[in-house]
């Protein structure tokens, strides 16, 4: 599969793109990822400084930091078992990019998998959400806790919040996105790739009815 995963902040993009993985196979993509990966290096590019900047107001990231950050990973999309990217494309500037970018490797997206959930359902997972400072496990306080509280169930770690999951941050985000990414669901739709899920409901249950719409689809 050469599928997209959209939705707002939240939703779960994060956890089923785990799940998907290790169901199907393919090779996971998330900017956040990334961007996170590099909040450690002590000597940033100016670019690399103003994306982590604005990530942690819940801002953007420039359209040509995202964009180079994924033709760096151009072997990912060209990788015969598949892509999943999460939390890209994310403006009309980025999808019209990622169109051509996919051109030129000579793929196409079989799927954009858009995954819905009410706003303040949205801000609770994201409110409660909690990351392992060494493997970036991602637990939830109450729907998904560690055995142990506060310490990561597979490295014993310290679990933390992340920074971007304050509520003028939250605001910021869920703005954003009703701005610059819901129109990707019309550009989507009328390419035919776009495939709605309910995120309603337990990981395992939205995984399960991500395959059939999967499989319905194409
Ligand atoms: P990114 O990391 O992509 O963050 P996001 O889109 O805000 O999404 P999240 O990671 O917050 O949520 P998720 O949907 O993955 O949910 P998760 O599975 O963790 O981007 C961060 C920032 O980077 C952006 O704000 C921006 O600055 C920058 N950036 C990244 N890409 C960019 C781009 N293309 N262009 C410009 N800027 C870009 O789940 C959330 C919580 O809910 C967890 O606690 C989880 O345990 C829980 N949960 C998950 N599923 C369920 C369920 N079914 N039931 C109950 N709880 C659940
Ligand atoms: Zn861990």
């Amino acid at each position: 599969y050469r599928l997209v995963l959209l939705g707002p902040p939240g939703v779960g993009k994060g956890t089923q793109a785990q799940l998907l993985c290790n169901r199907i196979g393919t090779c996971h993509l998330s900017t956040g990822d990334l961007f996170r990966a590099c909040q450690n290096i002590e000597e940033p590019s100016t670019a690399m400084a103003a994306a982590l900047e604005a990530m942690r107001r819940g801002e953007l990231v420039s359209d040509e930091l995202v964009m180079s950050m994924l033709r760096e990973r151009a072997s990912c999309l060209r990788c015969g078992g598949g892509f999943l990217l999460d939390g890209i494309p994310r403006t009309l500037a980025q999808a019209e990019s990622l169109e051509a970018t996919l051109h030129d490797l000579a793929v196409d997206l079989d799927a954009v998998i858009c995954y819905a959930l009410p706003l303040e359902r949205v801000v609770d997972r994201l409110g409660g959400r909690r990351t392992c400072v060494s493997c970036k496990s991602v637990y939830h306080v109450s729907a998904n806790p560690p055995k142990d509280e506060d310490t990561c169930d597979h490295c014993d770690e310290d679990l933390m919040q992340r920074d971007d999951d304050h509520p003028d941050a939250i605001r910021v985000r869920m703005q954003l996105y009703t701005q610059a990414t819901q129109p990707l669901m019309d550009y989507y739709a009328e390419q035919g790739k776009l495939v709605a899920v309910d995120a309603d409901g337990g990981p395992e249950d939205i995984l399960e009815r991500t395959l059939d719409a999967l499989r319905d689809h194409l």
